[in-house]
Parts: structure tokens; C-alpha cells; sequence
């Protein structure tokens, strides 16, 4: 086998033989991990530090090819070491793991290398493109000139949007640039919204200072009114708002924006209405939740991730317009030695970008093998399981949910360790009070995820959040996606938090006592008291912070006076 194959790698022109031997190998390794993957018990990934890890794969790039019999080692390696995204105790992510018809349609694409800037080199895969974002336009009620393209990731089609917006509103920045427009453009997000906006901002010149956040509401979402205050101010500022970004589906507690009335407040003033659905959009292929999405019709541009909540493999994320000659009629250049026609199917025309994957072939092959019923029935699997772990936590003493009733796949909480508890009403206004409980908590929250982590069996991330103008201590979401997960690996779930919470609290006072191996003497007060060298200080067994987050300086007396009056009695 090893001299056949390294006569074949010898004699390039042998692809077919080639590919035949690397194929039949794969598909074992493939198989393989998928199954690996599904086992019960199997960890998602074993995790090590880079520095470990850069020990255990080889980075080494030979002068000499290691050749088709040094491959399979190397890719064996590489899937050992890497995160098993089949294994449906990955939930770290709003994408999950693919399916077996995403890996094929990956290798058809690999196949073909074909790339869908121009008709001519992409044919059918243009046709496809072209069908398929007109369908989900048309699903989310965009209207009969409706349709779009594929960018690479939701990011980017956030900021495709964007520059669309801008482009068509203010034609003169293309040529002469903003330097004799007059005009201080601004936009609008939530403060839930994706930083991807705020990136645009930057990328188009806006400036940061001209992205404006709108509070949300304390279950996530923008507010409307105060949407409203913010553009009416940014007017009186003599400013010239132009852009509204409305999110469906956010990325850390899944809230719905509310598209109506945002898209009648963008008509009112005159503003585009992008809605960034990377995440919610899909919701439209299910009846019972498209409601959740109602004013999408309203958008004059909204994106759409198939990769996320639909489980076509990454990348694969659509901008879809009401009017679907816009990317062209705004962006186009027109450079000729590409562009040869004016034909509305050379799709690379309508992006700031030149090659293109033909991404969109993935929701177009996986829509006709599932079908709009396989992707329903995908989404409202999800619900169920984000309900029914949403249930185990609720009545569960140990587990507090930061949304009592998640509005999506998200499902949110804290771990509450022996010895620490839930503020009551009047100790969360009391600041100091809250402040010390926050750090506590997210201590805990970030000590319990690394324990997980190094356990590798269930992967969740966690995040700290403002809502409705409070800052939250970090808290563990687990997204529900994967058609895969069923109740008994979130009773796993829920046991492994539990197990991995064991002990946290007495180990996060003993580890910060002894930090860096200082025992800082000078704040020893009457042995009750020790300071590290982070600010981490310890009364009696019970970790407070001394220092207001983000910054903000706090006469530290004052807390001391307060921790040592209502923490250690
Ligand atoms: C609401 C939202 N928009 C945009 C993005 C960016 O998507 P991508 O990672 O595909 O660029 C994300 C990612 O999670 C998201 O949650």
C-alpha cells in the first residue's frame, strides 16, 4: 500500500487514482469520528493549552512531502485533538454539528472548486444561489423583487448590508468619500446587537462614537420608544441617521427585537431596516415560531445563517434585499476584465469581494433533501429539549435561570454553590451588596467552566451581560441545536455542572489566599482578612472584590466598612 501510494503522489497526473485511494481512506476516519462522536460517554474535546498542544500535533513544515502514507497519521491527530462537533454535548456555539448530506455537499463543492463570482465559471451553482435566497426572501415576506446572495459568515453580511445602505443613500461617498458630504452619519442597534455592527461602523469610517446603543428591555430586546428618542436626538445633534440594525435572535440570550414596530419607526423617519436574523431568521421555515420574527417583511435587508440554526456546514450565511438588484446597482464597479456582461447572475458583481464559495448550494441541496418539513421539525426538536432542560434547571434549588422563560434556543442560568445564595430584591439594590455578589458569581461561573472544559464531556460557554441597564455576573448558556441532543444527555448536562460545582467555593477561597504564593501580610486585620494580589479579599470564607467593575474607582474603606458589617455577620 505505501509504495502504490507514493507512486501515485509521485506521478501528478494520476487524480483520479489518487483521490480514489485518499477517498476510501477517509471515509473510514469519517465514519469513524461521527461514531466516536456519538458514543455515550465521549468527551468533545480533549482539551490542552497551546503550549501543550503545540507539543502534541506536528507543526513542522517539511522541505520533503511527508507523502499520502504520512497523511492519515496527521489527520488521525488532527481530529483527536479537535473539538467532535457530532457529539451533541457541543453547545458552545449558535452552529452545532453538521450533517452527513453537509459533508458530501463540502466535498462536491471541494470537487468542483468552482467559484461563484461569474456565471460562466459557476453555472448551475449560480442558478441555485440565485433560487435559493429568492425563496427565503419570499418565505420572510420580502417581496416579489426579493432575493440575494451569500457572504461569507454573518459578520460580513451585516456589514454587506451596511455599505449597501450607505452606498444607496449617499452615492457620493463611493466617488468623492465622506470628506465633502457635510453630514454625520449614525446608526442604530441594541445593546444586545452583534459587535459585527459596530465593526461596520468602524470599517465604513462612521466611527464608533456614531454606532448609537438603544437599551433593551429586561428580557433582551430593543426598546422601541427609546429607539425613537435616540433618532430624534441624533437629529436635533444635526446628524444624519440612516441605518437601524434590529436583531432576531441575539447572541447571548436569543432575544426577538420587536420588527414591527422598529420597521414602522425606520419608515418613519426614513431609515433602512436591516434586520440581523444570523441566528432567529430561521425560524421562518417552522410555523409555530415564525411569529417570533413578524415584521420581517418590513426589512429592506435581512441575514440569515443556515449554518447556525439549520446545520448546513460553516460558512453559509445570505443577505437577502426587498429589492435583489440592489447589491449590484450600489456595489458594482464593473470591472470589466472579470465582469464582461451586465448579467444579473454574475453575483461577485454585488459584493465588495471578488471569488466566492458557492456557499449557497448547501441550504439549496440540504432544503430538497430535508425539505421546509425537515427543517420544522429540526426547530421544534430544539424548543423541545431548550424547554425541557429550561424545566430541570427551574426545579433544581442549585440553578438560577437568568430569563425565567427563555424567548429562544439559549437557555441561560447560573450555578448557585453551597454556601453562596440568590440576592433578595432589597440586597440586589443595595450596589456594594451587588457589586461583591457579582464577582462572587462570576468567579464561580468561570471556575465551574473550566472544570468542564478540562472534563471535555459537555462544551457550553458563558458570558457576563447587561440587562436593562444592570451588569450581570458571567452566566453559563447552552445552546439547544444539534437534532442529536435529547433528554438524557441534558440530565447528564445538568448532573455534570452539579459535580463539577462541588467543592468551587472552598476552592476558590483557598486558591485566592494563596494566589501567585503571596499571602499579602499588610491587609491581614485580626486574622480574618487576607488580600491577594488581584483585589480578591477573603472574610471568613466568603470572596468579595474590592473595586467597582469596569473600572470605576470606590472608596475602598467604605466597602470594607460594608463587607465587614453585613457579609461576616
Ligand atoms: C446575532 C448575530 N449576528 C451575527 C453573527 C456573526 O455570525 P458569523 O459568525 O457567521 O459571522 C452572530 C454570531 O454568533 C450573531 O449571533
Amino acid at each position: 500500500m505505501k509504495l502504490y501510494s507514493q507512486e501515485i503522489l509521485d506521478d501528478l497526473c494520476d487524480d483520479a487514482a489518487e483521490l480514489d485511494l485518499l477517498v476510501s481512506q477517509m471515509k473510514d476516519l469519517m465514519v469513524g469520528y461521527v461514531n466516536e462522536g456519538r458514543k455515550p460517554g465521549a468527551i468533545v474535546v480533549e482539551h490542552k493549552p497551546p503550549e501543550e498542544l503545540k507539543k502534541l500535533i506536528d507543526l513542522d513544515l517539511p522541505y520533503a512531502g511527508i507523502g499520502i502514507p504520512g497523511l492519515m497519521p496527521m489527520l488521525q491527530n488532527i481530529l483527536r485533538y479537535s473539538v467532535n462537533s457530532w457529539n451533541p454535548g457541543f453547545m458552545d456555539k449558535l452552529y452545532a454539528g453538521t450533517n452527513p448530506v453537509g459533508v458530501v455537499t463540502e466535498m462536491l463543492i471541494a470537487l468542483l472548486n468552482a467559484n461563484s463570482h461569474v456565471y460562466h465559471v459557476s453555472p448551475v451553482l449560480t442558478l441555485m444561489e440565485d433560487c435559493v435566497s429568492e425563496k427565503l426572501a419570499k418565505l420572510l415576506g420580502m417581496g416579489e423583487r426579493s432575493g440575494g446572495i451569500t457572504c461569507p459568515g454573518g459578520a460580513f453580511s451585516n456589514q454587506l448590508a451596511m455599505l449597501t445602505a450607505r452606498n444607496y443613500l449617499f452615492p457620493e461617498i463611493k466617488t468623492k468619500g465622506y470628506c465633502n458630504l457635510g453630514k454625520k452619519l449614525t446608526v442604530f442597534t441594541s445593546s444586545a446587537g452583534h459587535y459585527s455592527v459596530e465593526k461596520t461602523g468602524m470599517a465604513l469610517g462612521l466611527g464608533l462614537d456614531n454606532i448609537i446603543k438603544v437599551p433593551c428591555d429586561d428580557q433582551g430586546r430593543m426598546r422601541p420608544d427609546e429607539l425613537e428618542r435616540l433618532i430624534i436626538q441624533s437629529l436635533e445633534r444635526k446628524e444624519t441617521p440612516f441605518f437601524i440594525n434590529a436583531t432576531a435572535g441575539t447572541t447571548v440570550l436569543g432575544a426577538f427585537d420587536p420588527l414591527k414596530e422598529i420597521g414602522k419607526i425606520a419608515k418613519r423617519y426614513n431609515l433602512w431596516f436591516h434586520v440581523d436574523g444570523s441566528w432567529g431568521g430561521s425560524l421562518v421555515f417552522s410555523d409555530k415560531r415564525k411569529h417570533l420574527i413578524e415584521g420581517s417583511s418590513l426589512a429592506d435587508t435581512f441575514v440569515l445563517n443556515p449554518h447556525k440554526l439549520l446545520g448546513t456546514p460553516l460558512q453559509c450565511s445570505f443577505i437577502l434585499a426587498s429589492d435583489r438588484r440592489i447589491f449590484k446597482q450600489t456595489n458594482s464597479l464593473g470591472a470589466q476584465y472579470l465582469f464582461h456582461e451586465d448579467s444579473k447572475y454574475d453575483l461577485g458583481d454585488g459584493t465588495v469581494g471578488c471569488g466566492r464559495r458557492p456557499d449557497a448550494i448547501k441550504l439549496f441541496i440540504g432544503w430538497k433533501i430535508y425539505g421546509i418539513l425537515g427543517y420544522k421539525k429540526r426547530i421544534e426538536h430544539a424548543f423541545k429539549m431548550a424547554e425541557y432542560l429550561t424545566n430541570l434547571v427551574k426545579n433544581n434549588s442549585k440553578f438560577k435561570m437568568v430569563l425565567e422563560d427563555p424567548p429562544n434556543l439559549q437557555v441561560c442560568f447560573w450555578y448557585i454553590p453551597e454556601g453562596m445564595k440568590i440576592l433578595d430584591r432589597e440586597e440586589n439594590e443595595n450596589e456594594k451588596k451587588y457589586q461583591i455578589w457579582k464577582e462572587q458569581m462570576a468567579l464561580v461561573t468561570k471556575e465551574i467552566h473550566k472544570r468542564l472544559r478540562e472534563r471535555g464531556r459537555f462544551l457550553f460557554d458563558y458570558s457576563p451581560l447587561v440587562l436593562n441597564g444592570k451588569e450581570l455576573p458571567s452566566f453559563f448558556r447552552v445552546v439547544i441545536n444539534a437534532p442529536s441532543i435529547n433528554e438524557h444527555y441534558l440530565d447528564e448536562l445538568v448532573k455534570e455542572v452539579e459535580r463539577a460545582g462541588e467543592g468551587v467555593l472552598k476552592y476558590l477561597e483557598e486558591n485566592k489566599n494563596f494566589q501567585n504564593g503571596l499571602r499579602s501580610e499588610n491587609h491581614n486585620t485580626n486574622g480574618i482578612r487576607n488580600m491577594n494580589g488581584n483585589g480578591y479579599v477573603n472574610y471568613n470564607g466568603v470572596l468579595g472584590k474590592i473595586g467597582i467593575a469596569n473600572g470605576n474607582s470606590t472608596n475602598n474603606n467604605e466597602i470594607n466598612d460594608f463587607i465587614i458589617a453585613n457579609i461576616i455577620n
